[in-house]
């Protein structure tokens, strides 16, 4: 009874001070070392670390301070000269020249996976976000964690082979990430800003839709909320680039019945496509069947953009 009482208290103390914390397991399931990346949000606790390099098969537990906000990236293709000085990655570089961000965001196109924790009626909200482009597949999975719609999101499939030409950004001749049609073109109407600046003028495009049809959780653009958006109290969570897309069909973990979109479009596999097959040449695909249905999608954009 005693030591009840005095767990009870710790608890309590800890929740007014505000230290209660989460824990984010990132684990690297590429065939490449991924450097992570984190920037916390203005006014949010810091973290012991804002970015550091993780071998393909490893994994890394960070301890996340309560109510904290941020988000988190891989950056790919990073290399310093002999000295160790000049770090700089191909993709989600963080400008500073070093292994740790220190609150230097991604220059995009990355794959962000956002987070505020601790919010409004208690619940961290995630996502997992396109609407800075796309550089490499991410999975966020909530563990022991409760609430209507605590589940799986994130983006699955490998978008730089079937990324559109003119969205392509392409290192020694490969294609290594996704541009968002908003950093590409620049347009208001793409970017969601002056008299597109609301949900009511701001719409998909065909860009958005080609991430928003590959990874139906994700966010596409910038008003995609309502599908984009997940929440869950008390979970920790597990961050993984290249996840094994076989053992994740729809979101095992969690309440993935409380969300309409699936995590993986399945359909686009009996989409079109006949003969796309040379661009699509990677050492970072994550299954045949995947880089299948990456083909059928380029084709059928293809199609979408011929027949607009
Ligand atoms: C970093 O790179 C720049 C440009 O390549 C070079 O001028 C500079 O000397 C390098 N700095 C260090 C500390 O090596
Ligand atoms: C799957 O992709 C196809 C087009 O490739 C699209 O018509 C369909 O709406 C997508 N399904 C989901 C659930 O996003
Ligand atoms: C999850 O729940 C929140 C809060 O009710 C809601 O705003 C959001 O649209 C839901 N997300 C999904 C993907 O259904
Ligand atoms: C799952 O979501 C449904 C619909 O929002 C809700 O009725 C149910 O209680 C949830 N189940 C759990 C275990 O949270």
């Amino acid at each position: 009874m005693a030591s009840a009482n005095v767990l009870l208290s710790l608890h309590l103390l800890l929740l007014l001070e505000g230290s209660l914390s989460a824990t984010f397991n990132i684990i690297n399931n590429c065939d490449y070392t991924v450097w992570p990346g984190i920037l916390s949000g203005a006014g949010t606790g810091q973290l012991q670390t804002t970015g550091f390099a993780l071998p393909r098969g490893a994994s890394q537990p960070v301890d996340i301070p309560s109510s904290w906000s941020g988000r988190l990236w891989g950056r790919t293709s990073c290399s310093s000269d002999p000295a160790g000085d000049n770090f700089t990655c191909a993709t989600g570089d963080c400008g500073t020249s070093r292994l740790e961000c220190s609150g230097s965001g991604a220059a995009p196109p990355a794959t962000l996976a956002e987070f505020t924790l601790d919010g409004s009626g208690g619940l961290d909200f995630y996502d997992v976000s396109l609407v800075d482009g796309y550089n490499l597949p991410m999975l966020v999975v909530p563990k022991g964690g409760s609430g209507g719609n605590c589940t799986s999101t994130g983006c699955l499939v490998d978008l730089n082979p079937a990324c559109p030409s003119d969205l392509r950004v392409v290192r020694s001749g490969r294609s290594v990430a996704c541009r968002s049609a908003c950093e590409a073109f620049g347009s208001a109407e793409y970017c969601c800003s002056g008299q597109y600046g609301n949900p009511d003028t701001c719409r998909p495009s065909q860009y958005s839709q080609f991430f928003k049809n590959a990874c139906p959780r994700a966010y596409s653009y910038a008003y995609d909320d309502s599908t984009s958006t997940f929440t869950c109290a008390g979970a920790d969570y597990d961050i993984t680039f290249c996840p094994d897309t076989t053992s994740q069909k729809s979101g095992q973990d969690g309440n993935s019945t409380a969300v309409p979109l699936p995590l993986v479009n399945n359909t686009m596999v009996f989409l079109g496509g006949d003969e796309v097959s040379s661009s699509a040449s990677s050492a970072v695909l994550p299954s045949v069947s995947v880089s299948r249905i990456m083909l059928l999608a380029t084709s059928w954009l293809l199609i979408r953009l011929l027949f607009a």
